[in-house]
């Protein structure tokens, strides 16, 4: 078949002249029921119900050519074609030829959101004194060559693009009637010929809109146009031309921007909350019976040392969701974690009702084993949701499960952030090489001063995903494991090019991410060391858990005259410090300025940096409480493990170097022991684990420290302020 360029020019010979139209035709308002849309989608595409959701905003008729058939029109994302659209308009235009009072608008579906309404349209249409108005854009496509055939455009854009046209319903019945070409020959050519063609163009009226006073092709045009905020609504403006465009079409490889713009347009969008079309289709749960919820497939994945493993398993034993609609995939790719699964799978087996382990054994690349659990759900006909989650993940909302379900999207992710950071699961934009790029709202987004349901690029550690999509637009077997890629971008990548949209949403606090990069397996409790990086983590396993209760409910106690007790830090805490301590085993004692008992200062095991931490954190707002006051600035003068046995003498408890001084409890299994104030005369028993001893720590409180009746007794002494 002979390419369509050489077919063109003999067919366009002894035309057909348009019928002129009714002078009072010219001048009269167009109303909105004179307006038809017509569009193309083979498959009801997310892209194509956003298309939908934006036509119906404004009230188009709408008529959409092609749903549910075969698309033989080449693979236009990448190379030409198209030409499938125009042999449909063509059928469809048949019937409308002599229709004078009609206007049709052709437009794309999958990649164009309207920004205005109808009259709108019609208004700036009808201004244009043309009878068929075709888009235009910087590029040439898809043939170079012809860009010195075309006019001059003055500063606008001067190249067809036919993504876009609106025209009278006889002018456009005839522009497609000349289509005589394959499926997959390409439109543009087919429009960019017929335009090209003088004579046509004046017979036929045809022009270009060049500068988007109605269509706005993003193409080489990006930075062109902005978003303009408005009470009850947000309009897109090109501010090269200052134009507010109609029809906005994310061409070529604009489509991500698109895909940002219609995060706001059309829907009116506020920063009190209105959040577009967040609430479409929501699925109801309410009152269901557990038989009747998703049966949902969760995939957790563990392929890093991770801080906070045992509390991430335990946490998936509290979600509000029943167990006999909630299964597990679980690959540990870590040796070093596989005493906290073992640890907590009877418990886990309690909490849902099928669990598979993929252990390190395996030895699945990160890729591989993620594509294996959504075989899973794939092949499993019962599995509808599709939740995957990495062990980096703190989802600290019991009910993220049934509200993500609840929104009712094709892949959902919970936004998280690291505490305070704005390092995030989702990307607002994409570089050109397939990177991060910052997008203008992300920090918005990520500190929660925009709420919403917004469609991304790409998502990681947390996302929901239907079991149908999975079966079919995400049919492919490998999703994640493809070379050079890494598993989360290659997945993400596959799901935008079948024309799945990637959310977050941040309409609700899930939870956060934790730091792993500076989690060290080769400490005996790695995790003690996690305050500055996990600091809510940390605390969630170390802070005593009546510890808020000192200053909500003064919880302390004052055995002896200006001396405190209260609960500081979790009993695990105690544990793992004594066993820190004992691991590195060389105590010292009886040194001169040292505290009685044998010592270990905390500096041997290069814990003074968390422990520092927490004295500012957790210590001193407790100091400011009970000595009014008193500010402590938590300069350490001393801080050391220590061990009192009953063969030692009673001896002072360390030196009088410092303003205050804190005796924290670390175990219980001894009996006896405790502290003389030798002023007062007053004697304190040893505390509970956990539970600390806050005195001044000058001669008027100078204690001793009595030896236990039996066993031994582990404290951890900080002498404070100089
Ligand atoms: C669309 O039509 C409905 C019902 O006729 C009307 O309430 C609404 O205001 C219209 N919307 C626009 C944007 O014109
Ligand atoms: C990790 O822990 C080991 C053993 O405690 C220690 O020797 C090493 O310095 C630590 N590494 C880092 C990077 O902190
Ligand atoms: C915290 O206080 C409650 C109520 O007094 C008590 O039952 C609980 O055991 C306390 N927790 C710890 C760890 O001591």
């Amino acid at each position: 078949m002979a390419p369509l360029a050489a077919l063109l020019p003999p067919l366009l010979l002894g035309l057909l002249l348009p019928p002129p139209p009714p002078a009072a035709a010219e001048s009269a308002p167009l109303s909105a029921e004179q307006l038809l849309v017509v569009t193309v989608a083979t498959e009801a595409t997310e892209g194509y119900e956003r298309f939908l959701r934006s036509a119906r905003h404004f009230n188009y008729s709408l008529q959409t050519l092609g749903l549910g058939q075969a698309w033989r029109g080449g693979d236009v994302a990448h190379t030409v074609g198209g030409g499938q659209k125009v042999r449909w308009l063509k059928a469809a235009m048949a019937p409308l030829g002599a229709r004078e009072d009609l206007v049709v608008l052709f437009v794309d579906s999958y990649d164009v959101v309207f920004a205005g309404g109808p009259r709108e349209l019609l208004a700036k249409f009808r201004a244009s004194g043309h009878r068929v108005l075709f888009s235009a854009e910087a590029f040439c496509w898809p043939e170079w060559g012809l860009a010195e055939a075309y006019p001059p455009a003055g500063a606008g854009k001067r190249y067809l693009n036919s993504g876009g046209f609106i025209g009278f319903a006889p002018a456009v019945a005839q522009l497609v009637e000349l289509w005589k070409y394959r499926d997959d020959d390409d439109d543009q050519l087919f429009y960019t010929h017929l335009y090209l063609d003088p004579q046509l163009r004046a017979e036929l009226g045809l022009a270009l809109d060049h500068r988007s006073q109605i269509f706005q092709n993003l193409n080489g045009a990006i930075d062109e146009v902005v978003l303009k905020f408005e009470p009850g609504r947000v309009r897109a403006r090109n501010v090269a031309y200052d134009t507010l465009p109609v029809v906005i079409h994310g061409n070529g490889p604009t489509k991500l921007q698109l895909n940002y713009l219609g995060n706001y347009i059309p829907a009116a969008w506020t920063y009190e909350g209105g959040c577009g079309d967040c609430d479409r289709d929501p699925l109801p749960l309410e009152g269901l019976p557990d038989e009747e919820l998703p049966w949902v497939l969760v995939g957790v994945f563990v392929e890093q040392p991770t801080p906070f493993l045992p509390q991430f398993l335990e946490r998936l034993l509290h979600w509000d969701y029943p167990r006999s609609r909630l299964h597990l995939f679980l690959h540990n790719a870590e040796v070093h974690h596989e005493g906290h699964v073992a640890a907590a799978w009877p418990r886990l087996r309690a909490a849902f009702s099928s669990l598979r382990l993929v252990g390190p054994e395996e030895a699945l690349g990160r890729g591989e084993a993620r594509d294996m659990a959504l075989d899973v759900c794939r092949r499993e006909p019962r599995c509808q949701h599709y939740l995957s989650l990495d062990g980096d993940v703190a989802l600290r909302h019991p009910r993220a499960l049934r509200v993500l379900l609840r929104q009712n999207r094709k892949v959902l992710a919970p936004l998280l952030s690291r505490q305070g950071k704005l390092w995030s699961n989702f990307w607002g934009a994409l570089s050109p090489e397939g990177y991060y790029a910052r997008s203008e709202d992300y920090v918005d987004i990520v500190q929660g001063k925009r709420r919403g349901v917004w469609n991304v690029p790409y998502v990681s550690q947390a996302y929901l995903v239907r079991g149908e999509t999975l079966r079919r637009e995400l049919s492919a077997r490998r999703l994640f494991a493809l070379e050079d890629t890494d598993p989360d971008m290659a997945f993400c990548r596959g799901a935008r090019e079948r024309g799945v949209f990637l959310h977050v949403t941040n309409r609700e606090e899930f939870g956060h991410l934790l730091a792993t990069a500076q989690y060290n397996t080769s400490r005996l409790h790695p995790d003690l060391w996690q305050l500055l990086d996990n600091p809510l983590d940390w605390e969630e396993k170390y802070l005593h858990e009546n510890y808020s209760r000192i200053f909500d409910e003064d919880l302390y106690e004052e055995p002896c005259p200006d001396v405190y007790w209260f609960p500081l830090f979790s009993e695990q805490l105690c544990k793992e410090v004594v066993a820190e301590a004992e691991h590195y085993g060389k105590w010292s004692t009886g040194d001169e300025g040292s505290p009685a008992g044998e010592a270990v200062a905390l500096e041997r095991l290069g814990l003074e940096g968390p422990w520092l931490r927490a004295l500012r954190r957790h210590v001193a707002p407790v100091a400011h409480k009970l000595f009014p006051g008193y500010h402590t600035k938590a300069r350490v003068v001393l801080s050391a493990v220590v061990r009192y046995r009953p063969d030692m003498a009673a001896a002072p408890q360390a030196p009088p170097a410092a303003t205050i001084a804190l005796s924290l409890a670390l175990n219980g299994h001894f009996q006896g022991g405790g502290s003389l104030f030798p002023r007062s005369g007053c004697r304190v028993p040893a505390a509970r684990p956990g539970w600390a001893l806050l005195h001044p720590g000058r001669l008027t409180h100078h204690p001793r420290v009595l030896p236990p009746a039996a066993g031994t007794r582990y404290a951890l002494l900080a002498l404070l302020d100089p």
